[in-house]
């Protein structure tokens, strides 16, 4: 399984969440990684963590104002970046040009979604994952494989009509082991997850029960 940990833009140390990951990555046959805020990218990524940006623009070098270019992000340390999260909405445009400008500068990419039907739209752009989110579940600790399983199942069958190669991962509200399994069970490849981590008094153990059952 891929356990993605997003740390948005919660007040934890990046660092330190970094370092919880991946020292518990080498106990387990488990993938972590974790999506610091791109200022944190470069610190994070000199801890030898599998690190990830939150959002890449789909634009090239040139006058681009404030946005995050898919090659600062590379040179920063992330091997990979999420595109469209649920908070950072993108137009389908948009998600395509995320995706090109992201395999342009080689980072692996998941194309979040809310539902099955944008899956399977997020699945034939060629991303290497798409990731199914139901928004109102985002950060309330009641995981998508416990309030609407149908929701994981579909957006695998989704993902799968489209494109036999893209993984599927799930997120929102997941925070124990049980739920990391639960998802596994649906068909999820792995899951992506914040709060459950990066508000946790101790990353370090949150992480260890995420991935003991695994
Ligand atoms: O990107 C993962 C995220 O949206 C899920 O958040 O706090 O429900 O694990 P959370």
């Amino acid at each position: 399984m891929f356990v993605l940990v997003n740390l948005k833009t919660y007040p934890c140390d990046p660092v330190a969440v970094a370092e919880a990951v991946r020292d518990v990555n080498e106990t387990t046959d488990a993938r972590l990684a974790v999506a610091p805020q791109a200022a944190h990218l470069e610190r994070v990524a000199e801890t030898g963590v599998e690190t990830w940006a939150q959002h890449v623009d789909p634009i090239d070098y040139g006058s681009n104002t404030g946005h995050a270019l898919a090659e600062s992000v590379a040179e920063a340390g992330a091997v990979g970046t999420l595109i469209n999260h649920s908070e950072q909405r993108l137009k389908l445009a948009d998600i395509d040009g995320s995706v090109q400008a992201a395999q342009r500068a080689d980072l692996e990419t998941v194309v979040c979604a809310n539902n099955p039907a944008q899956i399977g739209a997020a699945a034939a752009l060629g991303s290497d994952a798409v990731a199914v989110e139901p928004p109102e579940l985002i950060g309330t600790g009641t995981p998508v494989s416990q309030a609407d399983p149908d929701v994981v199942e579909d957006a695998v069958d989704a993902a799968a009509g489209v494109d036999s190669e893209v993984s599927v991962l799930c997120g929102a509200g997941i925070s124990t082991g049980d739920d990391v399994v639960a998802a596994g069970e649906l068909g999820a490849e792995g899951v992506l997850l914040a709060s459950g981590v990066a508000k946790a008094d101790d990353p370090t153990a949150a992480l260890e029960a995420l991935v003991d059952p695994l």
